[in-house]
């Protein structure tokens, strides 16, 4: 391919950049499991089983004369084994290589509201089962609030079967639950705030005015001048607004004959004087 001149060095900053980004990844130390079928959904899917990543789960489990003890890890080796992700140790045979029932870099993940199904594909190939396809590990992880990540267990393998056998597995972390709505409304939150203003206020002006002014009484109350000022003030306006006759009457009711309330009682008085 043919690179204009002007363009070389735009490409090769595209390459740095790209390098520097691969080197951030590598860095952190995760292994990452790879999707077989990438989207946005398993991506953020799998994000919410975050709190498994690293995490050594064992499990022992018998079928019939056989003991086995399964090792799964989230994204990262189990037992050792490059990009396995769920090993089966066979307890009578502790020497042989363990059997691989999962791969992550073989990974789907499919989720609902509070539970998140894990795949890992490209196992092992079956001996004799199951037209000797890849072994693969479903582990169903549910909602536990209780738990940050509870104990794997085995619900079943299914290898009597020509195709799609599979290993399940279950698993309970707080990750998978469905985020809970906070249930206090705006309103209630910004009244909250209000109390706890108003608290503050209170308690810090109350012992501004003891302990800095020296006041005594009820002068300890922070700002004591303007709020008895603005009790009355709101008094007054509460006697405006709300009783039904009020003192100052408009011009026109005043006019009316029949008004001896507006007599002034002075007035009364001089005429009753000369009696
Ligand atoms: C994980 O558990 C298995 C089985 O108990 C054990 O053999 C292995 O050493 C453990 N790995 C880590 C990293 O703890
Ligand atoms: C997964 O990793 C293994 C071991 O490194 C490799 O052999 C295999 O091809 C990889 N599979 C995929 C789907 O990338």
């Amino acid at each position: 391919m043919f690179v204009a001149p002007s363009r070389g060095p735009f490409l090769l900053w595209t390459l740095a950049i790209q390098l520097v980004l691969c080197g951030v990844c590598a860095a952190d130390g995760t292994d990452e499991c790879t999707l077989l079928y990438k989207s946005t959904k398993q991506q953020d899917d799998i994000k919410r089983l975050d709190s498994l990543l690293h995490k050594n789960f064992t499990v022992d489990h018998k079928i019939e004369e056989d003991s086995y003890t399964y090792v799964f890890k989230l994204c990262s080796d189990a037992g050792a084994i490059p990009k396995a992700g769920l090993i089966q140790i066979n307890k009578k045979e502790k020497d042989q290589k363990p059997t691989v029932i999962g791969m992550y870099n073989a990974t789907q993940v499919i989720g609902g509201t509070d539970w998140v199904m894990l795949i890992y594909q490209n196992g092992d190939a079956y001996d004799g089962h199951c037209n000797r396809e890849k072994r693969k590990a479903n582990i169903m992880i549910t909602c536990n609030r209780k738990m940050e990540a509870g104990e794997l267990a085995v619900v079943l393998e299914d290898r009597e079967r020509a195709k799609d056998c599979l290993y399940l597995f279950e698993l309970e972390s707080s990750g998978v639950c469905p985020v809970i709505e906070s249930k206090l409304s705006t309103g209630t939150i910004l009244l909250i705030i209000g109390i706890c203003l108003m608290a503050v206020y209170l308690i810090g002006g109350f012992l501004y005015q003891r302990l800095i002014v020296g006041a005594k009484g009820k002068d300890q109350f922070p700002n004591y001048p303007f709020w008895v000022d603005f009790g009355n003030l709101t008094a007054d306006g509460c006697d405006f607004v709300c009783r039904s006759q009020s003192r100052d009457e408009s011009p026109a009711y005043r006019a009316a004959p029949t008004q001896p309330i507006d007599e002034q009682p002075e007035e009364r008085d001089d005429h009753l004087l000369p009696m």
